[in-house]
């Protein structure tokens, strides 16, 4: 089998990181070899970017800024985790890749989708996942969910409702922009069924390869 690469995108809260690992268990007692990563960060020159960006002191920092060393951090995450497991045949997991960009920094931020799809474009060679899980959570009860899970609290987090509910409205045009790729799951759901539904894509999808 190819390496297949699939991502996993949802407001804060959305229960992702929950999801990844339920589904990295799911493949890996199935024989298959899976590297389980996230961004930003994920390597060590990307993880000293992602210090930088989630900072809570680093207020003043540009839009554009943060959408480029996102980029920038993506790029390293690539070069050293990404690809070299998809040239050994893995499924890679990871919790939020270009979407995530689309959504905060070009539709929230107010970037702009397009801008930001163009410099990701450049930043990652053009490699767009093969599957993207999109968990669809109502940012009002995500936020509850952080709020109660005692989970450290970050610069994007310390946004207000409105930013959050930005984020939701920009994952709703992206999953329209890519209807192929991107499969979305009812977050709202009980956590048990957000992890049947995900599993049950991944499995399909795998199943049609
Ligand atoms: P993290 O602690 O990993 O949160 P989560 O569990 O929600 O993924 O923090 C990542 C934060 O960075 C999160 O608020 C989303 C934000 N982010 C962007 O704004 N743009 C991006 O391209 C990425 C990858 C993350």
């Amino acid at each position: 089998m190819k390496g297949i690469f699939i991502t996993f995108e949802g407001n804060e809260g959305s229960g992702k990181t929950t999801v990844i690992q339920a589904i990295k268990e799911m493949l890996v007692s199935s024989g298959v070899s899976v590297t389980l990563t996230r961004e930003p960060g994920g390597s060590k020159i990307a993880e000293q970017i992602r210090n930088i960006i989630l900072d809570k002191n680093n207020v003043e920092m540009d839009a554009k800024t943060e959408a480029l060393l996102l980029a920038a951090a993506r790029k390293q995450h690539l070069v050293e985790v990404v690809l070299p497991a998809l040239k050994q045949n893995h499924i890679v997991l990871c919790d939020r890749y270009v979407d995530s960009s689309l959504a905060y920094q070009g539709y929230a931020r107010g970037i702009g989708i397009e801008e930001v799809y163009e410099m990701n474009l450049f930043a990652t060679d053009h490699l767009l996942p093969n599957l993207t899980i999109y968990i669809d959570i109502t940012p009002e009860l995500g936020l509850n969910r952080i709020a109660s899970n005692n989970r450290n609290v970050n610069r994007l987090d310390l946004e207000n409702l409105k930013f959050h509910q930005l984020v939701h409205e920009g994952y709703a045009i992206i999953q329209n922009m890519f209807p192929n790729r991107i499969v979305r799951v009812d977050g709202n759901q009980s956590k048990e069924k957000v992890i049947e539904d995900s599993k049950q894509i991944v499995m399909t999808f795998l199943n049609r390869k």
